[in-house]
């Protein structure tokens, strides 16, 4: 993050329930001979931001079991807290901090999560083509115009908030879609003249759709919305655990849940028996597998890549989810000692020297590497769908050699140590910002993915059905869960 950027990374199922009734149910799955076999009213994949707090509200509020299958050994998704072994210092290198939207705080306190103020690093800002290593005189749109971009940017971007967040109940179809919002976001900005603000709109959450002047203003209002406009211009609080360790709203959601989360655990077979709900096969590291036999399924991941390939996918189902395509976004902590301390590199294209505000580096790409204090960087990859982790570690190599020999950056003399960069922590975020063109979206792709809410069972939540902001999945899921509870 730069210096001059703050530190906010910041159908009707009863219609459908009584034609499926009619049909004959097939017969149960049997359990086989060790197999666990457990009665939910819902199971839920994924325990990340929209999981976690869904099996709450439906647990603690609506009084249904739950059970929360969850890959990893923690609850939290993109939260990854690095504890410095020197220090004992938190440091989040995924999600940044919270925007105070809809019961945000009123969720934490429940969790019993204190809150404090996000903590700013200040760095001074470097400026690298990553292509050529070579620093570029690159001169940031100063503070007032990037306020003036910001505040013009909030007032055209809320113009569609209602058709776009919490999520797309209200999107409209076919012609009715608005233009603007499938015009390249380069466009829009020109259009609104809100150029001063684009480096911003970026770096902080937008480089997740990699050039945002080439991608569709819809996705890009996705990816940086009205609100995350308003919380950069001071205008709507965000906010950390007091603790500065996001990690402890997850612990406290896990400590809730109890045994009700399986963890280092992954489905394993999906199949939604018409008429009786799901079965779940699920099997956890050790190769333990758990039958789950529930009313409804609560789907929080993304649909696509192998994530989908457990489930009996009807033709409807596959029609939505092989369209998709996505970013995929690595993050982690590096260190290497010809990158110097107290500075963050970011990388923009030669041609947006000495002042284009345009000009955004196509994926994949490294977008940033940022000292955290000491001598630990933030580095973030943004990758496309085949970006796998191991290309994304190799393009932060390529681009720290790159610097290394156009003299951006250099060893100390005499240095013998190690010249690579050393992870000391890597997440793969795995896929994000799932994206359609126009041409999808104009032949009624909205409407076609939220009809699979409630089909077979099955409901969705998460970051493919919404925005990638945490407290907004919350509201979210306030809008799906009653949905999902409606006739059971
Ligand atoms: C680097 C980074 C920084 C971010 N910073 C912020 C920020 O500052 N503020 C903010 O509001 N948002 C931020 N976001 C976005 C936010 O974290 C996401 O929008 C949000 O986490 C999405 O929630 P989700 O429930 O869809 O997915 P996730 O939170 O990713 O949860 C998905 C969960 O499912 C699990 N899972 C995946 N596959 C399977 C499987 N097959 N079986 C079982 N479990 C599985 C995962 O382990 C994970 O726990 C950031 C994201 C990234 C990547
Ligand atoms: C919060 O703390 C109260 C009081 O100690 C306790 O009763 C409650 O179970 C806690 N809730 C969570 C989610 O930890």
């Amino acid at each position: 993050m730069s210096s001059s950027t703050k530190n906010v990374l910041l159908r009707t199922a009863g219609l459908l329930a009584a034609l499926t009734f009619a049909s004959a149910a097939p017969a149960e799955q049997a359990a086989t001979a060790g197999q666990r076999v457990i009665h939910k009213d819902v199971v839920i994949l994924g325990g990340g931001a929209s999981g976690a707090h869904a099996a709450v509200r439906l647990r603690e509020d609506f009084g249904k079991s739950i059970v929360l299958v969850e890959k990893q050994g923690r609850l939290g998704g993109h939260v990854s807290t690095y504890i410095d072994p020197e220090s004992g210092r938190p440091i989040d290198f995924g999600v940044q901090s919270f925007i105070d939207i809809g019961g945000a705080k009123d969720f934490f306190a429940r969790m019993n999560v204190s809150i404090g103020t996000p903590g700013r690093i200040v760095n001074k800002a470097r400026y690298v083509d990553f292509k050529t290593g070579e620093e570029l005189d690159y001169v940031p749109p100063a503070a007032a115009d990037r306020t003036a971009g910001l505040t013009k940017f909030a007032a055209a971007a809320s113009k569609y908030e209602s058709m776009l967040l919490p999520g797309y109940w209200n999107f409209p179809a076919g012609k009715d879609i608005p233009e603007e919002l499938l015009m390249p976001f380069g466009d829009f900005a020109r259009k609104y003249g809100f150029e001063a603000a684009m480096p911003t709109i970026f770096s902080v959450t937008g480089l997740g759709v990699g050039d945002i002047t080439k991608e569709l203003t819809m996705y890009v209002l996705q990816a940086f919305g009205a609100p995350m406009a308003r919380a950069m211009l001071g205008q709507v609080p965000t906010f950390v655990p007091a603790s500065h360790r996001n990690q402890d709203l997850y612990d406290n959601i896990a400590a809730l849940l109890g045994s009700d989360v399986l963890y280092s655990t992954t489905a394993t077979r999906v199949e939604r028996k018409p008429g009786c709900g799901v079965e779940v096969t699920v099997r956890d590291r050790a190769g333990r597998e758990t039958l789950i036999k529930a009313k409804r399924i609560l789907v929080s991941i993304e649909p696509v890549g192998n994530n989908m390939a457990p489930f009996d996918l009807d033709r409807q189902e596959r029609a939505v989810f092989a369209k998709m395509d996505y970013s995929r976004i690595y993050a982690g902590i590096v260190t290497n000692a010809a990158l110097p301390g107290a500075t963050s590199f970011t990388n923009f294209p030669t041609d947006a020297a000495p002042s284009n505000y345009m000009a955004f580096p196509e994926l994949p790409f490294t977008a940033r590497f940022d000292n955290l204090g000491g001598d630990l960087f933030r580095v973030m990859i943004l990758g496309d769908r085949d970006t796998m982790a191991c290309a994304a570690k190799r393009n932060a190599q390529a681009s720290l050699d790159r610097m290394l020999q156009a003299g951006t950056v250099a060893f100390p003399e005499g240095f013998a140590g190690r010249r690579k960069l050393t992870f000391k922590a890597f997440a793969d975020h795995g896929p994000m910002h799932v994206r359609v063109t126009a041409d999808q979206l104009r032949a009624g792709f909205v409407q076609e993915q939220y009809a699979l809410q409630g089909h077979r069972d099955t409901w969705y939540t998460g970051g493919a059905w919404s925005v990638q902001f945490q407290t907004i999945l919350w509201q979210y899921n306030d809008i799906v869960i009653p949905k999902l509870l409606q006739g059971m």
